[in-house]
């Protein structure tokens, strides 16, 4: 049992974003759960009214751990194992549409899975049957939340889009030109590798999951882009990452009302708690 176990909020950072620099980091854990450990240590922070808010890097603090090798189960167990109710994640993206930049902020409403059946997807296995509605696969109250602070990001031309389409590859290399065609042909507008199995496991742990999405390349559809290069996309992360700390400590004020002083009523969030019991 952990020593914390009322960390309601959780962020999880991806490529780029392997801590939160606008809080102050006041403990960390490794909670082993019957999955193994998780990316890497939990880091507990403390906000400027004293609650308690987690911190995970999906990849590992060095970056050691590729997409398809991120343990999603262990990362989303220990997260629940003290507490959290929100995950907002955030995660690097390839845009598919002219209109969202490089640099851009992106909250999907949507996901198509292109991964390939390799990544552990669910808690229920052997001999344990249980269907989650995945219709929505994000949460409106929190998204609703982090496009309030859209004013807040910092830069030339910088937005805030929503109710977007996220496709999600395997990889780790990047689509070929025919894919991420096909990928605008069916209505994708960005493209990760880390949305999936993270939200479906957020949502079989009753926790309510929202991404934060970060454009840093064109991917491969835009024939007059050079080619995405490493190097393109980790100059554009680093731009991307003070907006990400800047964004998680505007928005956690609303999420502190609604979660540690029950101000606010958030009825997505709510609805989800008990919400497995009827998943079989
Ligand atoms: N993450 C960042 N850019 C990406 C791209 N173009 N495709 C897949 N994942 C990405």
């Amino acid at each position: 049992m952990s020593k914390y176990t009322d960390v309601k909020i959780a962020f999880i950072g991806g490529s780029g974003l392997y801590r939160l620099d606008t809080l102050k980091p006041v403990d960390e854990i490794e909670p082993e759960t019957p999955w193994g450990k998780p990316s890497a240590k939990i880091v507990i922070c403390e906000t400027a009214s004293g609650n308690h808010v987690a911190f995970l890097a999906r990849h590992g603090t060095g970056h050691h751990l590729n997409p398809s090798e991120v343990p999603a189960r262990a990362n989303i167990a220990a997260l629940k194992s003290i507490g959290v109710e929100v995950i907002i994640a955030f995660s690097a993206v390839g845009s598919l549409r002219e209109e969202i930049k490089p640099r851009d902020f992106i909250l999907p409403s949507q996901i198509i899975d292109r991964t390939k059946g390799i990544r552990p997807s669910t808690f229920f296995e052997k001999g344990c049957a249980a269907h989650i509605a995945f219709g929505e696969p994000f949460n409106k109250d929190l998204a609703d939340i982090i496009y309030s602070q859209k004013n807040t990001l910092q830069g030339e031309n910088v937005e805030m889009h929503r109710d977007k389409c996220l496709i999600c590859m395997e990889g780790p290399a990047f689509s070929t030109r025919a894919e991420s065609n096909m990928y605008r042909m069916v209505g994708g507008d960005i493209i990760n590798m880390s949305v999936l199995p993270e939200a479906k496991l957020a949502m079989e742990a009753e926790i309510a999951y929202q991404m934060i999405c970060m454009a840093t390349d064109y991917d491969s559809w835009r024939v007059s882009e050079e080619v995405v290069t490493v190097e393109t996309v980790v100059a554009n992360l680093n731009a991307n990452t003070s907006n990400a700390n800047q964004l998680a400590v505007n928005i956690l004020p609303a999420l502190e009302e609604a979660l540690y002083e029950n101000k606010v009523e958030l009825p997505r969030v709510k609805a989800l708690k008990g919400s497995m019991r009827f998943a079989s």
